[in-house]
């Protein structure tokens, strides 16, 4: 029996892991081993997810929590060597570490898994946005630099790793694996009350995703987005779910209640997967600075405006419906115009973004292990 541990951590890995573990169930002679750091811990950022989406509940649970990026890299390092010890002297070692995404947790198994010569598969492998400046760049140079198999879900991502020397051996061009879940759960979400719940007409709407410090850690490009936010919902009614940091972000700077008494601005907590999924299928326009839903409304075929300089996923811009805005609203409200006038780009939805890279992964996971 060959013993997987597939570590989830935070809110963008459990989408990832969800289709995997799902695809692990044809192979008699594969155990995962689901192990949650627990870098996310409130319901609204992980346990919802696993109720959603079918996820089993974890076989181990960290509890490691928020921290500094070293304090939190470490406390998952030190809980996993443990986990990974007591496994190989319990005589039931493991074969294998699969990770997903960027996130510290990933980050750190990693590094855990390797001085313990336990192989590494990363899953969105490859991805560089060529900006070191981003917590997940890091990650995802060290994580790459790690693993034995790189499983990757854009062209881009292949050409980058050659470019770093790593042998075709090591690559596989798997596709997209969030797409799995999106494209199992896109028409329940749909069928779920919350448009009407606040009182949004498909298509006639723009949600809201912001977190990443760039956006929301300075008080004046905060307040130039808010500013624009609040214009944009005269003509389009925005949807804003506010991600933790943000929340306590608007708070300190008093933009909260800006944003609160504009009469089109609908503020909400963190949703869950499907209700969530139930917003972005049915905007006019989604404005982000996630790089998981760059992806979502790419292959959603809806256009994405996205608050970043630069993106690791370059096909959501070459091929898909995303536009790079930097960090000016000024530009931002540009695009908003031209979706709103109905001029802005059209997309399509890149080769093997098809709902079966979770199939392909878990056959190159056998493969190789
Ligand atoms: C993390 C990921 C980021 C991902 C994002 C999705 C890293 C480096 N960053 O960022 O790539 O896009 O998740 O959400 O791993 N908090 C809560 N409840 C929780 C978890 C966190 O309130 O369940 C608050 C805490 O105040 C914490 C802050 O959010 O300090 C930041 O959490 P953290 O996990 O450090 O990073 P994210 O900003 O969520």
């Amino acid at each position: 029996m060959k013993r997987f541990a597939c570590i989830v951590g935070a809110r963008p890995n459990f989408m990832k892991m969800a289709p995997i573990l799902h695809a692990f169930k044809k192979y008699e002679d594969a155990q995962p081993v689901l192990i949650h750091t627990g870098q996310h811990y409130d319901k609204n950022l992980s346990d919802v997810f696993f109720d959603e989406l079918n996820i089993r509940k974890p076989d181990l649970f960290l509890g490691v929590g928020s921290g500094t990026h070293a304090e939190q890299t470490a406390k998952v390092m030190v809980a996993l060597e443990k986990v990974f010890m007591e496994a190989a002297a319990n005589l039931k070692p493991f074969h294998r570490l699969v990770v997903v995404g960027d996130v510290n947790s990933t980050l750190a198994a990693t590094l855990a898994a390797a001085k313990l010569q336990i192989p590494v598969a990363h899953v969105e492998a490859g991805l560089r946005s060529f900006d070191r400046s981003m917590p997940e760049e890091v990650n995802r140079i060290v994580t790459d630099s790690l693993s034995d198999l790189l499983l990757v879900s854009e062209p881009q991502g292949v050409a980058n790793l050659k470019a770093e020397g790593q042998p075709d051996s090591k690559i596989r061009l798997v596709g997209n694996v969030m797409i799995d879940t999106l494209l199992a759960q896109v028409e329940k979400a749909r069928q779920r009350s919350i448009l009407s719940d606040l009182g949004l007409r498909s298509g006639e709407y723009c949600v809201v995703t912001l977190h990443r410090p760039s956006n929301v850690d300075q008080q004046e490009s905060l307040q130039s987005l808010v500013d624009v936010l609040r214009r944009v919902s005269e003509a389009l009614p925005v949807v804003f779910p506010i991600h933790p940091r943000t929340r306590e972000r608007l708070q300190g700077f008093g933009l909260l209640e800006p944003l609160e008494s504009a009469p089109h601005v609908v503020l909400q907590e963190p949703l869950g997967y499907n209700d969530f999924l139930s917003l972005t299928s049915q905007a006019r326009v989604i404005v982000t600075d996630s790089g998981g839903l760059q992806e979502e409304s790419t292959a959603l075929l809806i256009p994405c405006l996205t608050m970043r300089e630069n993106t690791e996923r370059p096909i959501t811009v070459t091929e898909g419906t995303s536009t790079l805005c930097g960090s000016s609203a000024a530009v931002l409200e540009q695009y908003l115009e031209q979706v709103i006038q109905g001029t802005y780009k059209h997309g399509q939805c890149p080769a093997l973004w098809d709902g079966h890279a979770a199939e392909r992964i878990v056959d190159a996971l056998l493969q190789a292990t």
